[in-house]
């Protein structure tokens, strides 16, 4: 049984007076159970709405979802999910306790259950300090700490984050992805949605890549960006002004830098060619790196069709 499946999922936004607005088109999704999926897109490409259907905040204008075999609008769905809003909203003059408690109840747990929950996400997301604090003064990173200790609440098996990652500094963007890493070990499927093309390089199995409502493409980080290199790097020390004019000519680019001159070369040949060479005039050869391309140069290259003509192949 997968965690996620979508057929034909699309959303057209009407309001009277205004064009209609079409944020997805035609999305078919399979998460396996287990799966950390990043979901990746441009501002307004569809992500915040693919996920507030998912937790049937919004209902699609076409198409279906299921989590776990079960349509998303039911009730049993729901509760196999914990979801972290791109804004989460708080009663901003309860404290996390109280928030915590809150959510508890609605659940329907009890007050051992209860106890017990907070015990758990107040040492996990490092909320004890802060437990009888207003979260009305919080910052941006408390704030993301309640709202994912929220998603938590009742220990659903399926997490939808939408930019859980967002806003927040380095450290705050290491403890997030931490938490990620630690729930796919306790046997969570996760499905959220990223700007920060590190973060999700980091912690997915797969991705899926959103441009203006269409899922353009999914599949392994290493499968996406394929084997092949996107070149060479010669690093190299000990060479004459001549041959580094020679090797220059040569070269995509060039830099000096603490005795050490870098040349890279599109073209693997051109980069073997260029480490004969640094040999043949004397020099020494220091590094000979090759360069992957990243999920950011991926995106990059994936937006540019789409930003051309409107159309994506
Ligand atoms: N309630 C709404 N009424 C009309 N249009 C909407 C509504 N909600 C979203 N849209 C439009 O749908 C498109 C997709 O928006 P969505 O919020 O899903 O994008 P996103 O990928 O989450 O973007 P971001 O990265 O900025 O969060 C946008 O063009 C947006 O303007
Ligand atoms: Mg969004």
């Amino acid at each position: 049984m997968d965690a996620i499946v979508t057929r034909g999922l699309g959303k057209v936004f009407k309001e009277i007076g205004k064009p209609k607005v079409r944020s997805l088109d035609s999305l078919d999704l399979t998460i396996r159970k287990h799966e950390v999926f990043g979901f990746l897109g441009r501002n307004g490409a569809g992500k915040t709405t693919t996920i507030k259907i998912l937790c049937s905040l919004l209902k699609p204008t076409a198409g279906e979802a299921f989590a776990f075999g079960e349509n998303v609008r039911t009730r049993r769905a729901r509760r196999l999910i914990g979801y972290l809003p791109e804004q989460p909203y708080f009663y901003e003059y309860l404290t996390p306790r109280e928030t915590l408690d809150f959510y508890g109840q609605l659940q329907g747990l009890g007050p051992a259950e209860r106890a017990r929950e907070w015990d758990k996400l107040s040492e996990m997301l490092d909320l004890r300090d802060i437990a009888a604090q207003r979260i009305k003064g919080f910052s941006k990173g408390m704030r993301q700490r309640v709202g994912f200790a929220v998603a938590l609440v009742g220990d659903p098996p399926l997490l939808i984050l939408d930019e859980p990652m967002s806003g927040l500094d380095p450290i705050g963007r290491r403890n997030i992805r931490e938490l990620i890493l630690r729930m796919r070990d306790e046997n969570k499927t996760l499905f959220f949605s990223s700007h920060v093309l590190a973060d999700v390089e980091q912690v997915c199995d797969r991705v899926g890549i959103l441009v203006k409502g269409r899922l353009v493409r999914q599949g392994r980080i290493d499968e996406l960006l394929g084997k092949k290199t996107a070149g060479v790097e010669v690093v190299a020390t000990g060479l004459d002004t001549s041959a580094v004019a020679a090797l220059k000519a040569t070269c995509e680019s060039h830099r000096a830098l603490d005795e050490l001159e870098r040349f890279t070369f599109a073209d693997p040949e051109a980069g073997n060619r260029a480490a004969r060479m640094v040999l043949e005039q004397g020099g020494k050869l220091v590094e000979l790196n090759p360069l992957r391309e990243t999920l950011e140069d991926y995106f990059m290259r994936e937006q540019r069709p789409d930003e051309r003509t409107g159309v994506m192949s």
